[in-house]
């Protein structure tokens, strides 16, 4: 045997495990029936293995436990506050915090403090939430990102890149006046959890200069973004996550964050900031949405679970361990000829529904019917990202019709052995094989906002 290869393990080991239940096919059945054939309608004890998001659903640490014995519950200027803030100035380096219940609480103030009636909002791909609150603000989100992202089978490393071409025509067209800023995703999650390169944030912190427009991260994915740099990226394989992370940050004005994301917690996020006026008009408006601006709707302890969550995010250890896992599952399934979106993203696998069901047009919601199916066979619950998660253009009222139709295997951190990994690959292999006999849905119900949430659905004849 060779031991030029050699094999890695998570750098960790479980003391507190939470068991699960095993169900039949046939309950199953019931189940996503009752469901509208929707996953996140499922009640969770239903469910096996749960893929359905990495958000708020991670392991925390035995120290971020301890954290929230150390919660210090004043209503004003908690301990765990200033404890958090100084986490994000030692790691991200903003200047200015403002706690949220969760990312999109940082996203609705970041929208309202900045985006006037008529603005353009360009970004690397719409992100559901993040789009929302553009439009609800008053703005109109216009997609900058690569061709490539929209293309499941492109190999490029980066395919998260804004293109700098069409972010500078829309400059040339709207005029810099009506662009408050640049929101760019690190990783971009509706791509496939793809990542952008250092060298596209410098160059987009050039341009952006030269028209005197700001830039504002969605950091959500930051550290997984990170270790693709410190893995792909020319002069970045031996710098640590920690340093690549401060790196990006450093070309960008602030910040909104998801702490369930990278950050280990269940629940948590965050506006941060360098502009001390957009810091006071956020901080007033966070009093009316979420809680006085050294809380923000959480708990102390919240606070200090981030606080910790964020230094384990950044050691290189837990991401080598993070992205392998999710590589793991990556190999093994393209091994078995899945369609999936490559290169492999940072927090999930994207099966590419279109080239798996080809007998489903988009508008029978192939993505919907293919997580229906996965949960049917395994109690694997996963989700759609295609044609429902894009909602309708509030214009016109129609469906986007996005490229990719995909349904996201989503890995939480620090929950699932790779002997899990093994179970959903065979249960995918398993559907895989009898992908024709997969009927498409129909919507019966259909939420106003955000409709992937809450849809129902059913299966045609
Ligand atoms: N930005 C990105 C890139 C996200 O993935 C999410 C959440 C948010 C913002 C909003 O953060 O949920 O804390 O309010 N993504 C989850 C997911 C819901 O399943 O991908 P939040």
């Amino acid at each position: 045997m060779s031991l030029n290869k050699r094999s890695w393990a998570e750098p960790f080991k479980i003391k507190m495990v939470e068991l699960l239940k095993m169900t039949t096919p046939e309950q199953r059945k019931k189940a996503i029936k009752e469901a509208g054939y929707n996953t996140f309608l499922l009640k969770s004890e239903d469910v096996y293995i749960d893929l359905l998001t990495d958000s708020g659903t991670s392991a925390m640490s035995d120290h971020q436990w301890s954290g929230l014995m150390m919660g210090d519950e004043a209503y004003a200027g908690s301990k765990n506050y200033y404890n958090l803030e100084k986490a994000v100035k030692k790691y991200y380096g903003f200047k200015y915090l403002i706690p949220t219940h969760q990312g999109r609480g940082a996203e609705n103030l970041l929208s309202q403090v900045m985006i006037k009636k008529g603005d353009i909002i360009p970004g690397n791909m719409y992100f559901t939430t993040t789009r929302l609150h553009q439009e609800l603000a008053g703005g109109v989100f216009e997609d900058v990102i690569i061709d490539e992202a929209h293309d499941p089978e492109s190999l490029h490393p980066f395919k998260g890149n804004i293109d700098l071409n069409k972010l500078e025509s829309l400059i040339q067209k709207h005029g810099a006046d009506k662009i408050p800023y640049v929101c760019v995703a690190v990783t971009v999650n509706m791509a496939g959890g793809q990542p952008v390169s250092m060298e596209n944030l410098r160059r987009l912190r050039e341009l952006t200069n030269v028209h005197g427009i700001k830039v504002m991260l969605d950091m959500t994915r930051i550290a997984e973004n990170a270790y693709f740099i410190q893995q792909h990226e020319d002069g970045y394989s031996r710098r640590g996550i920690a340093s690549i992370v401060k790196e990006i940050c450093s070309y960008t004005d602030g910040a909104t964050f998801s702490g369930k994301k990278d950050a280990l917690v269940n629940i948590g996020g965050f506006l941060a900031v360098n502009d001390q006026h957009i810091f006071e008009e956020a901080s007033n408006l966070v009093v009316v949405y979420e809680g006085l601006h050294t809380y923000g709707g959480l708990a102390g302890r919240d606070m200090e679970a981030m606080a910790i969550g964020i230094e384990e995010s950044v050691q290189d250890d837990h991401m080598k361990a993070r992205i392998g896992q999710v590589q793991y599952l990556g190999d093994r399934l393209s091994e078995a000829g899945i369609p999936i979106v490559k290169p492999i993203g940072g927090h999930g696998i994207f099966i590419d529904a279109k080239r798996f069901l080809p007998h489903l047009p988009q508008d029978q919601f192939p993505a919907q019917a293919l997580a229906a199916e996965l949960y049917i066979d395994s109690g694997v619950r996963t989700m759609e990202r295609g044609i429902v998660s894009a909602g309708r253009n509030s214009q016109t009222g129609d469906h986007y019709y996005p490229k990719l139709e995909l349904v996201r295997l989503t890995i939480p951190r620090r929950v699932y052995t790779q002997d899990h990994m093994d179970v959903i690959s065979e249960s995918v292999e398993r559907v895989y094989e009898k992908r024709k006999k997969i009927k498409g849905l129909e919507m019966v119900y259909e939420p106003r906002y955000l409709r992937f949430f809450q849809a129902m659905f059913r299966q045609l004849k």
